[in-house]
Parts: C-alpha cells; structure tokens; sequence
C-alpha cells in the first residue's frame, strides 16, 4: 500500500491514521477535512490535507475511506464523486449500505469497488474490532488492502453477507456500550458493599480484564470457567442464581436481536435518500 485517502479527519480516521503509519512509515496520507483546526492538526502530524474533495486527494489511492458520520455521508460522497476515477473506496460510516453508497458515488453498484465496515470505539486505542463485507465480484487483493486498512485498530472479521453488518454492529459495535453498562452496574454494586470509588474501580476492572484475558488463553468454553469458580452452596453459586431469576443471559439476547434489527431499520431507511 502506498497512498490512502481518508474522506473526515475525526476520531476515526485519527485512530486509524496513527496505526497505519506505525505499520507502515512510507504510506502517503492524505485527508479531505473541511473544519480548518482540524487540518492544522492533521498538517503537523504530516500529513497531507485538503479543504475539499479533489484529484489530487484521490489520485494513485490504494483506497479512499469513507470516515463521516452517516449524516453527511451522501454530501461528502457527491462530493468526491467527480474526482474518482474506480479507486476502492472503504466505508465506516455505521448504517449505509453499499448499494446507497455507490449510487451516491454515481457508481454502478455492481461494478464498483466498495468495502463496507463496521468498527468499534477501541479502535480509537488500537484494540478495535471491525466487522467487513466485500461483495463476492471483488478482487482478493482490494478485499486485502481494505483489511489491512482496518487492522490499523485492531482485528479484523470477514462477514459473507452485507446484512450481518447490522449483526456485527449489534454483538461489537454497540457492544461496548453493554460493556461499560455492566462496569457502571459493578461499580454501584461494589460501592454498595463498602468501597471507596477507586477501589471500587481497581477491582471491577482488574476482574473484567483478568477474565477477560482467562477466556483468551484457555482452551476451555466460558461456561466450564464459569462453572469451576462455582461451588455448589458458595459465594458464586448464590450470586449467579439472582443473575438467572432475573433474566440478564435473556436481556442481552434480546437486546442483540434489538439492535441487530434497528440497524436494518435505518439501513433501509436510508436506502430510500
Ligand atoms: N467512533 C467510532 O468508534 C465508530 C465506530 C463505528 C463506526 N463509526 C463510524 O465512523 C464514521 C466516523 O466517525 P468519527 O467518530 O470519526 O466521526 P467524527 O469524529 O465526527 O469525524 C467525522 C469528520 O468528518 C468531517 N466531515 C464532515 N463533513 C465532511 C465532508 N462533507 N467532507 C469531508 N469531511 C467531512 C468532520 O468535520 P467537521 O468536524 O467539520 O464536521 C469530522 O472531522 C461515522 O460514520 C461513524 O458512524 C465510528
């Protein structure tokens, strides 16, 4: 990879700008950025940024990422639409599918070359994980450039079907949120037993990142590790059947599902712009 051009210099085109040249020193960047202290930012950082959309932004681009919010996706997009000339073009705009997008490119959807993906806010400290869709048409090497563009923040998991992209925003990317609703729970819970707020703090997050790293490294499901720190009568075991009674294992699928289909709710809706 040699050129990338980032279409929004906000937090995620800065996430993955700073991964990118980590891993890849030469790489030319170049960002289209209409907010001027923005683009100071993004100059001093080295570089290269346009007040507009242009040729010379797109020109020789291995990839052109779409990085605005969904909201202005379509301006930006019949924006850069005169400057393209078949450049792959890699979208992390949550909700727009890619036949909006090319149709808004003035691309024939069949023919051109998008990705579109689904990242997460750890991605913002490079341990992101981002859900990609390629058509089947496309070629292994664009669906490889625009995985190792993702993998500036983090893994990387290939979906078949561009309808699983409201699946993956649904488990990953809303799934943070789930996480830190659970952290503000434990922490309540733990400060409701006794503790100050930083400990309170070092302890939730200490067990989630230990657990969390546990069931990495082990070979064993969830369920066994779960079941080996539950003693029959114990500790666990008491806490555990409160969590059962009241439901949480089925409130998070069922919040899943939610998410999953309120994303094709909006998806569909902006099919229609
Ligand atoms: N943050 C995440 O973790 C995350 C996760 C999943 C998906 N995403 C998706 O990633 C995309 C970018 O998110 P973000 O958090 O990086 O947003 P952001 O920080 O708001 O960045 C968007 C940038 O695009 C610029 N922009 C606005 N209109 C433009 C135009 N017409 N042409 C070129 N640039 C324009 C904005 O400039 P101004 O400041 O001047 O408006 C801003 O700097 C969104 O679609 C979001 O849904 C983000």
């Amino acid at each position: 990879m040699n050129k990338v051009c980032f279409v929004g210099g906000g937090n995620m085109a800065n996430a993955m700008l700073s991964g990118l040249r980590r891993q890849l020193p030469t790489l030319s960047c170049h960002v289209i950025e209409p907010f001027a202290l923005a683009r100071e930012r993004l100059a001093s950082l080295g570089v290269t940024v346009h007040e507009s959309a242009c040729r010379e932004a797109v020109q020789g681009a291995d990839a052109v990422v779409l990085a605005v919010k969904p909201q202005v996706l379509r301006e930006a997009c019949a924006a850069l639409r005169p400057h393209l000339t078949g450049e792959l073009i890699v979208s992390i705009a949550a909700g727009a599918r890619i036949a909006s997008i090319a149709r808004w490119l003035g691309a024939d959807s069949g023919a051109a070359r998008i990705v579109r993906t689904m990242p997460n806010t750890p991605a913002l400290i490079g341990q992101g994980i981002t859900g990609l869709y390629a058509p089947e048409a496309l070629a292994e090497a664009d669906v490889a450039t625009a995985t190792a563009l993702m993998r500036s923040t983090g893994a990387v998991v290939r979906v078949a079907d561009e309808a699983m992209i409201d699946a993956v925003t649904a488990v990953s990317g809303s799934g943070p949120a789930y996480v830190f609703h659970w952290i503000e729970s434990m922490l309540a819970a733990a400060k409701g037993v006794g503790f100050d707020d930083a400990d309170a703090r070092t302890l939730v997050l200490a067990t989630l990142k230990g657990a969390t790293a546990l069931a990495e490294a082990s070979d064993e499901t969830p369920a066994v590790l779960r079941e080996r720190v539950t003693s029959k009568g114990g500790t666990t075991a008491a806490a555990l059947a409160v969590i059962e009674a009241r439901g949480v294992r089925e409130a998070l699928i069922d919040a899943v599902r939610a998410a999953r289909d309120r994303g094709a709710e909006l998806g569909a809706a902006s099919d229609g712009d």
